[in-house]
């Protein structure tokens, strides 16, 4: 049986991981995939984890299993953080292993209800996007997101492709920090997005993995409130991986709003749909978020310290847009500092990206994407040489 089993692509974000492990160079910089890390390179269990982990090994008592939808205190916990108060009565939602059971899990849901749907995906997109759709069978179609001259959204481009969507279609959108180019939308935007596809009869699927390495925690769950308070139906995905710094611990929630008289249909497929695909979510990080969020200590704690990662990516932002104009002699990476979140699309090319990884030991994913946070004070001049050096 299995020798009729084909190769699969690799994953080009996690093939990375491999390439640069195995590169000897000393001097050599990750800049791959989206993991957080300090000024020394390590990506660190965040204080507050900490605390309720040392909390939770004195008080559980027990391990056997939640809920099949996770414990409900997590998922009220992540509503409120996600979309305020105010929601309850319409959102349905299960705990997922990470962001990317939430996304799977939301195509499945919609796969159910609608299995002709078909979903938009932003050109560019974070690759297990368009991935997860095709290994599912879904139909999908992309707007366009990014203008390649500016390294800023082409939002005219964006307009015009969003207004062919037809009524039942699901667009994915990036709540915030889009990945991977790091630009955005402002609000204006987003009224007139949300505007037309309300027109359109669409339903939006937010995407919400870097809520707080934007604006800031409240400022990155702007979209997704104001597309959630203006539509009847709204998937949003949402992981906690990178803004409570869990990432092996796979947390993440998929909340379904729909009006209230169907939430406890929703919710019984949600428990279903983890039924059949892994039986109960992981619980070990979803609890210790729960504790995090409901203790008001810890949760100030974490959101200083989530605060003071934003604030060392936005100063990374800035110190490398100023070495890049002095490097370069021009300002044409100016964009880096506008960008928000943990990526930048640089807009270099494929031969350029290459020449940095096979001359500098610089690693950047193909497209030209960076992962800001693997940079620090005294690698940003050398990436802005290097990139100089390509005749970037
Ligand atoms: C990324 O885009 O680098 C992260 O979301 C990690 C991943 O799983 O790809």
């Amino acid at each position: 049986m299995l020798e009729s089993l084909k190769p699969q692509p690799q994953d080009k974000i996690l093939q990375l991981i491999a390439l640069y492990r195995d590169d000897p160079r000393a001097d050599k910089i990750d800049l791959g995939v989206g993991v957080y890390k300090d000024a020394t390179g390590l990506t660190p269990v965040m204080r507050a984890v900490k605390a309720a982990e040392r909390q939770l090994w004195e008080i559980e008592t027990t391990k056997t299993y939640t809920g099949l939808a996770g414990e409900p205190a997590f998922a009220a916990a992540m509503i409120a953080m996600i979309l305020g108060e105010g929601f309850e009565g319409r959102a349905a939602a299960v705990a997922t292993p990470g962001g990317t059971g939430a996304i799977r899990q939301a195509l499945e849901l919609i796969k159910l209800s609608a299995p002709g749907a078909k979903v938009w995906l932003s050109d560019p997109t974070w690759p297990n996007h368009p991935s997860i759709i095709k290994y599912l069978g879904m139909e999908s179609a992309e707007y366009r997101y990014f203008d390649a001259a500016t390294c800023g959204i082409d939002f005219a481009g964006l307009l015009e492709d969003l207004g062919r969507v037809s009524a039942g279609d699901v667009v994915l959108l990036h709540g915030c920090c889009h990945n991977p180019t790091g630009a955005n939308l402002d609000m204006g935007q987003w009224a007139q997005v949300v505007d037309l596809l309300l027109a359109r009869g669409a339903v939006p699927f937010v995407d919400l993995a870097y809520q707080g390495f934007g604006d800031g925690l409240q400022e990155d769950a702007a979209a997704t409130r104001l597309i959630a308070s203006s539509f009847p139906e709204v998937l949003i995905a949402a992981s906690c991986s990178k803004n409570f710094g869990i990432y092996r611990e796979r947390t993440g929630i998929l909340i379904a709003l729909a009006d209230p008289t169907r939430k406890a249909l929703v919710q019984g497929n949600l428990a279903f749909l983890n039924r059949q695909n892994y039986s109960f979510p992981p619980d070990h990080g979803a609890r210790l978020v729960t504790m995090i969020l409901a203790d008001p200590a810890l949760r100030a704690d974490w959101q200083a310290e989530l605060e003071e990662v934003r604030l060392n990516m936005l100063s990374l932002r800035q110190s490398l847009a100023h070495e890049l104009r002095r490097a370069t002699n021009s300002d044409r990476y100016d964009f880096v500092a506008h960008h928000r979140g943990m990526f930048s699309r640089l807009g270099l090319s494929e031969a350029q990206v290459m020449e940095l990884r096979d001359r500098f030991g610089v690693y950047m994913v193909g497209d030209s994407r960076i992962n800001i946070a693997g940079l620090n004070a005294r690698t940003v001049p050398i990436l802005a040489a290097a990139i100089a050096a390509v005749g970037g």
